[in-house]
């Protein structure tokens, strides 16, 4: 029997990833959407052929939804998951599951008191490079590994867009994800997130750098220094300002593992994914970083089974979180004013 799926936030993230998969997903049905902007709720449901759209939560509530995927910015999330708690429904939160530790520990809480499964949405887990960088690293195929370069310098769409009337304004999204906290708040979780799932090994200490291109509070380019229990050491670069004002915008998304016995490199950019060790360089299909019909399939699978290996648990999503946010604080804290 298919589970009755319900929405809630129809953003960018909900138009490209979650509405294709979970319509693609033979479990699952897309069954109401709540959207606090009733013209966009009415548009997306037409656009996306769904029975049931709402702009008021009790209402989407009361829809007959079996189960919640919150796609709403991050500072929605703690309501949304309450909410959700409150009509014991299970939930998969988009990262970053919580604006702070002690708001991801009351989620957390209010969850497991209505006795409802509660996840965390770390797409990027379910790429088919990430999943065979993971087998690699289980069967030891490059020894031990000791270190990781974790890459991902963008522009966010870049700094303008064109409003209504033709004029040039600073970019909405990106200035609303730079106010909740930064590069590292935001898309950095998912390569903190993937330390941790490909070691299996908790972080034992941090240290971290920031670089302002622009002038928000946060730092729009970032490096975090992890320290793994097992001895491994994860650098995780991340920009939100590269190349934004540029006329040709580049990225540049990098996975490098480094290991006793080799490495294994994935470049999303050059579609180069390969492993050198002991018996040579080994080519592997490329994909992109994120794979949300995956995501969706593991959660269709744990909605019947009530267990999933592969998911990221609320509390997971929480600890990266708060690691993502405190260091974030910690830069901007220690910024250096420059010598006038
Ligand atoms: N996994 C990924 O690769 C990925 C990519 C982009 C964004 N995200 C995450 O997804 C979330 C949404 O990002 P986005 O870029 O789609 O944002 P967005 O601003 O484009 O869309 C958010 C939507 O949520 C709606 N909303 C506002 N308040 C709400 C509330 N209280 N409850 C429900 N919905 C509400 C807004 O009206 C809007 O339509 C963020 O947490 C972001 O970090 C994840």
């Amino acid at each position: 029997m298919s589970k009755r799926i319900g929405l809630m936030g129809c953003g960018q993230v909900a138009v490209y990833g979650h509405i294709p998969a979970i319509q693609e997903t033979p479990d699952l049905q897309l069954f109401a959407i709540f959207e606090p902007d009733p013209d966009r709720a009415r548009e997306i449901q037409q656009r996306f052929g769904v029975p049931h759209a709402f702009s008021r939560t009790e209402d989407f509530f009361a829809s007959g939804i079996e189960a919640v995927t919150i796609t709403s910015p991050a500072p929605c999330h703690r309501e949304n998951v309450l909410d959700c708690a409150r009509h014991r429904l299970p939930a998969l939160c988009e990262k970053p599951l919580a604006i702070n530790k002690s708001e991801g520990d009351e989620m957390v809480a209010a969850m497991r008191s209505a006795g409802q499964p509660f996840h965390s949405g770390f797409c990027y887990r379910f790429s088919p490079v990430a999943l065979k960088i993971r087998e690699l690293v289980r069967e030891g195929a490059i020894g031990r590994v000791r270190s990781l370069r974790l890459i991902y310098n963008w522009h966010l769409h870049g700094k303008y867009e064109i409003s209504h009337d033709g004029s040039q304004i600073l970019q909405r999204r990106r200035e609303a994800r730079m106010e909740e906290g930064g590069p590292m708040v935001d898309c950095g979780t998912h390569q903190i997130d993937l330390a941790h799932f490909w070691l299996g090994s908790p972080v034992t200490r941090f240290t971290a750098h920031g670089a302002w291109i622009d002038d928000y509070l946060a730092p729009d380019h970032m490096w975090l220094h992890l320290d793994h229990e097992n001895g491994a050491h994860t650098v995780v670069e991340i920009s939100y300002a590269y190349t934004h004002t540029a006329q040709n915008r580049r990225s540049e998304f990098i996975y490098e593992l480094i290991g006793t016995g080799g490495i294994i490199r994935y470049d999303r950019d050059l579609e180069s994914f390969f492993m050198e060790n002991a018996s040579g360089r080994h080519d592997f299909p490329c994909s992109p970083e994120k794979d949300f019909i995956g995501l969706y399939r593991e959660w269709a699978a744990a909605l019947h089974s009530g267990k999933s290996d592969l998911l990221a648990t609320a509390e997971e999503g929480v600890h990266v979180a708060d690691l993502a946010r405190r260091a974030t604080d910690e830069v901007m804290a220690g910024r250096v004013q420059p010598l006038s």
